[in-house]
C-alpha cells in the first residue's frame, strides 16, 4: 500500500457516503470486503470507489434484503467464518464483536469504525500499527455518525 495517500476529512458532516469518500484514496481499484454490511448502503458508496465489493453480514434478513438489491453479500458470521478474499477490509460493528473480528482478520489493511471513548478499543487499536482518519462528534441526524471514529490499521 503506497504510504503517500493523502486523507481529506469532511468538514462536520459524517454520513455514508462521506466516510465512503474519505477513504476512497484506500480502496481505490481495490476489492473491499465490508464486514458487517447490514444490506449493502454503504457497499453501493464503496462501489464508486473500489473495483469490486463483497459484503459478510450475520443477519438473514439484512443480508437477504442485500442480496435482492443486487449486492454480493454472503451471509455468515465474522467471529467464526472464512472471510471472502479482499485487499482491505472495513469493518464496523458493535463494541463486543469488534476486537474478535479484528484479531482474526486476514493481514492486510483495515478500516475501523468505532466509537470514541471507549478504552479497550484505544487500547487495542494503539497495540495494532493504528493512524486515526477521523472523529466526529456531531450531533445526530439520520444517516449522520455521533461519536464516530475512523481508524486505518497496518497491515501487523
Ligand atoms: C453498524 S452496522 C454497519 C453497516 C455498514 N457496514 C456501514 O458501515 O454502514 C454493523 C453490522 O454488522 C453486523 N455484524 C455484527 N456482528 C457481526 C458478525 N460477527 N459477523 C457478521 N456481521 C456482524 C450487524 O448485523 C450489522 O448489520
Amino acid at each position: 500500500m503506497d504510504d503517500k495517500i493523502k486523507i481529506k476529512a469532511a468538514p462536520f458532516l459524517y454520513t455514508p457516503e462521506i466516510i465512503a469518500d474519505i477513504i476512497s484514496p484506500i480502496i481505490k481499484d481495490k476489492v473491499v470486503c465490508d464486514v458487517g454490511c447490514r444490506a449493502g448502503v454503504f457497499m453501493g458508496h464503496l462501489s464508486k470507489y473500489a473495483r469490486e465489493v463483497i459484503g459478510m453480514e450475520r443477519d438473514k434478513h439484512a443480508a437477504t434484503v442485500g442480496k435482492e438489491r443486487g449486492y454480493n453479500i454472503i451471509q455468515g458470521n465474522a467471529r467464526t467464518d472464512v472471510f471472502p478474499e479482499a485487499d482491505v477490509y472495513y469493518v464496523w460493528v458493535d463494541i463486543p464483536n469488534l476486537i474478535p473480528i479484528l484479531e482474526r482478520l486476514p493481514n492486510k489493511p483495515i478500516i475501523v469504525g468505532t466509537y470514541p471513548n471507549y478504552p479497550k478499543i484505544k487500547e487495542y487499536l494503539k497495540k495494532r500499527n493504528v493512524i486515526t482518519l477521523l472523529i466526529s462528534n456531531v450531533k445526530n441526524e439520520s444517516q449522520q455518525r455521533k461519536d464516530f471514529e475512523l481508524n486505518f490499521l497496518w497491515p501487523k
